[in-house]
């Protein structure tokens, strides 16, 4: 999907799982965070506009929507790559050889943190903490799938992994 400002708009379907999202929480403050992975879900960023069309649905501040959306890496609130590696750098992960993995995979790909390679396949980020100090560096896909004690052979097994893949 191209950078811009997209409006989203839920469904009579998607509405009914808003408001029972919202009937969970004692405060709708609370429905934030499943709405935004909604919207995430459905158009694959979450845009400034889709930011204020949750906190129009919940009666809040957009400005609160917004501090929800940038404080965890998880929410993307530019355009991703079909494969969006996200790469810790945090201390544990730092030590560990962190950015080793995250300039490798960047010059690699050829792209800088939250690029997107021409083809749309990777992009990627720095991010902070991802909960595996323990088994640092970590490296996760998309939200979804973990690798740990990652080294540059293994990283460069994986992104050929991906691309054959398509
Ligand atoms: S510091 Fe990298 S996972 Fe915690």
């Amino acid at each position: 999907m191209e950078n811009k400002n997209y409006t989203p708009v839920f469904d009579d379907n998607e509405m009914k799982t808003v408001e029972y999202h919202k009937s969970k929480y004692p405060a709708q403050m609370a429905a934030v965070m499943p709405l935004l992975w909604m919207i995430q879900e459905k158009y694959g960023w979450i845009s400034t506009d889709a930011m204020k069309y949750v906190g129009d649905l919940l009666k809040l501040p957009h400005d609160h929507v917004l501090g929800v959306a940038t404080f965890y890496s998880m929410y993307f609130k530019k355009p991703v790559g079909k494969y969006h590696l996200q790469i810790c750098t945090n201390v544990s992960c730092m030590l560990c050889g962190g950015y080793d993995i995250f300039n490798h995979i960047s010059r690699k790909l050829g792209i800088k943190n939250k690029e997107i390679t021409p083809d749309g396949i990777f992009s990627i980020e720095e991010v902070e903490c991802l909960g595996s100090c323990a088994t640092a560096p970590m490296l996760q896909i998309n939200n979804k799938e973990f690798h740990e004690k990652l080294t540059t052979e293994e990283a460069d097994k994986l992104l050929e992994n991906l691309r054959n893949s398509n």
